[in-house]
């Protein structure tokens, strides 16, 4: 019998930074910072990712392009490594990502990528908390509760469990 099943998804858009609570504003307003340090010579696209631990401290991260284009990493992946290098005990709760070009700051909210969208999805799963998410755009602010959210059916450790029939 084929069944068809939904996985629900909500999330909320705001229409300003000020709508946020201060801590993410905050946030957000240092990934939009960061993202002037982003080493992105191919693209041009300068992507800035904060993260918010539980201690309340800010690890930011870039994107870090590469001649060789596949040995580039995100904003996203940077600041997770970093936050999880630095501080292991520290488990992240939020995160902003903004995006800028040489023309400002990006018309829409750019989400991260698949690869970031597991990484997120493993921090999730090994810390057992949430990572709020924080996208924004020129004119939008988009709210994800679960990062994991953005990756429905997501592989991880559990499946790797082997389990006889
Ligand atoms: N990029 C990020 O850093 N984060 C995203 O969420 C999307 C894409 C980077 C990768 C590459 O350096 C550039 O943006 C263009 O794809």
């Amino acid at each position: 019998m084929i069944k068809t099943l939904n996985i629900p998804f909500t999330y909320k858009e705001l229409d300003s930074p000020e709508e946020l609570n201060p801590d993410d504003r905050e946030l957000l307003f240092s990934a939009r910072e960061v993202a002037l340090k982003a080493y992105a010579p191919y693209s041009g696209f300068m992507v800035g990712a904060a993260v918010r631990l539980s201690s309340g401290k800010i690890i930011l991260g870039t994107n870090v392009e590469n001649a060789a284009f596949p040995s580039g990493i995100c904003a996203e992946r940077n600041a997770l490594s970093n936050a999880s290098s630095n501080h292991p005990e520290d488990k992240p709760v939020a995160m902003a990502v903004a995006a800028m070009t040489n023309a400002g700051l990006s018309a829409n909210t750019v989400s991260p990528c698949g690869n970031c969208r597991q990484v997120i999805a493993e921090e999730e799963f090994r810390n057992g908390a949430n990572i709020r998410i924080i996208l924004s755009g020129r004119n939008k602010i988009q709210i994800i509760d679960k990062g994991g959210d953005l990756l429905p059916l997501q592989f991880n450790s559990d499946n790797l469990k082997f389990s006889p029939h």
